[in-house]
């Protein structure tokens, strides 16, 4: 029998459980890239920061003190998070809730980082993750996909920006929220938390050795976008 594969844009390209681990520093410009990147490509999106927000979040319901370590660490194996890719966003579940909003909140934000230095709760994050890729095409983003949780992705990627322009970048995903913040106070905030995910001592953030720098300060969305699903392409042909 005669197959005719009508070749239409990249969805039509067949890729063998391919992972695109996307790391980078707070507000580097990754979740808007690897959403759009999984969705023009049809891959799974998993945004693992989405995660240890709505692990944070339980925390926070449940009235436990951020810094008991233990206590923290006891719910791992009761919370129920579930990333659902809908096709234009990632929806966000905590214990059937959908709380894709609630995690980006402030007080989420500030504790997320102290929560996600502690060793069993990112053990029961990464069992998660690679639970969620298997056997799946995927684009996965956070701080340690490519040193740790994906050491052998396909493809790896380290986003940076200039500090200034995470933070207009930041302030803008805020006001959508209806929180006003100034700039100089957001550049603060990202530099804690990127010197917390910097320097614990779990899985730091940190680039792998053979992540691919890209620095998207000066880099227009289309051309981060074009540059990543080519060399997904290359990679694919075996040609990279
Ligand atoms: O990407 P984000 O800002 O939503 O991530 C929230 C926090 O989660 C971030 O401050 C550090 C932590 N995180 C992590 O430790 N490891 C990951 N793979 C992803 C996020």
């Amino acid at each position: 029998m005669l197959l005719i594969a009508l070749i239409i844009g990249d969805k039509e390209i067949k890729y063998n459980n391919m992972i695109i681990a996307i790391d980078g520093p707070s507000a580097s410009g990754k979740s808007t890239t690897a959403l759009t990147l999984s969705k023009e490509l049809d891959f799974l999106y998993i945004d693992t920061g989405a995660m240890y927000r709505a692990y944070t979040l339980e925390v926070l319901k449940l009235n436990i003190p951020v810094e008991d370590e233990e206590k923290v660490s006891s719910i791992g194996s009761e919370v129920d998070i579930r990333l659902i890719n809908n096709s234009d966003s990632l929806k966000v579940m905590l214990n059937g809730k959908d709380v894709s909003k609630e995690i980006r909140m402030n007080d989420v934000t500030e504790n997320v980082s102290k929560i996600s230095t502690y060793r069993d709760v990112r053990e029961r994050m990464v069992e998660l993750q690679r639970i969620y890729a298997n056997n799946q095409n995927v684009v996965c983003e956070g701080r340690d996909i490519g040193t740790v949780v994906f050491p052998n992705a396909n493809i790896k990627i380290f986003m940076i920006a200039d500090i200034e322009e995470r933070a207009r970048r930041r302030q803008k995903d805020l006001k959508m929220l209806n929180i006003n913040k100034d700039i100089d106070t957001i550049i603060k905030d990202i530099n804690t938390r990127d010197e917390l995910d910097s320097n614990r001592e779990i899985s730091p953030l940190k680039r792998a050795e053979d992540a691919i720098l890209i620095d998207d300060t000066n880099m227009s969305f289309d051309e981060q976008l074009k540059f990543i699903k080519e060399l997904t392409l290359a990679k694919n042909e075996g040609k990279l």
